[in-house]
């Protein structure tokens, strides 16, 4: 019932299968919005991020702390003590480097970063 009345709400003088957001528009707009949002809900991969981090954060830490450099995750007591604040610290460091990541790069650098120091479910 509902559709029927629905359908009969259509202008009648707008051609049947040629609606102005009609089915021939509105998918792929939906496909490219759903693509242009995955990168950024999508969980980073420490095999990315290690690279990133090698080239863009190491040698500072090492500079500062000796080593390789990952005393700067391992301080007691550590500045970060939960993953929002790691995303939040790698986003901002990331930022004063001007390395020029997108969101999913900064994923990816705390996902290896998490992963072999801070451990936060
Ligand atoms: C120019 C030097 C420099 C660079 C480059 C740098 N960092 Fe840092 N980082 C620091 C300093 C200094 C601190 C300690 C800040 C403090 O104690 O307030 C720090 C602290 C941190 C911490 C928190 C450590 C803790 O106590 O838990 C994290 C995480 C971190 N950096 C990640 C990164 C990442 C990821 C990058 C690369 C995008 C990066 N840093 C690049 C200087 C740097």
């Amino acid at each position: 019932m509902r559709i029927a009345r629905c359908v009969k709400g259509i202008p009648h003088f707008v051609p049947q299968g040629r609606y102005p957001l009609g089915r021939g528009l509105s998918m792929p707009l939906l496909c490219l919005c759903l693509l242009l949002s995955l990168p950024v809900l999508a969980a980073g991969d420490p095999k990315l991020g290690k690279p990133l981090h090698d080239k863009q954060c190491v040698a500072c830490h090492v500079k500062l702390l000796g080593g390789d450099g990952s005393g700067m995750y391992t301080r007691k007591p550590r500045l970060i003590n939960d993953a929002v604040a790691l995303g939040q610290r790698v986003a901002a460091c990331a930022a004063q480097t001007n390395a020029g990541w997108f969101p999913e790069d900064e994923a990816h650098v705390t996902a290896w970063v998490n992963q072999n120091w801070y451990k936060f479910k």
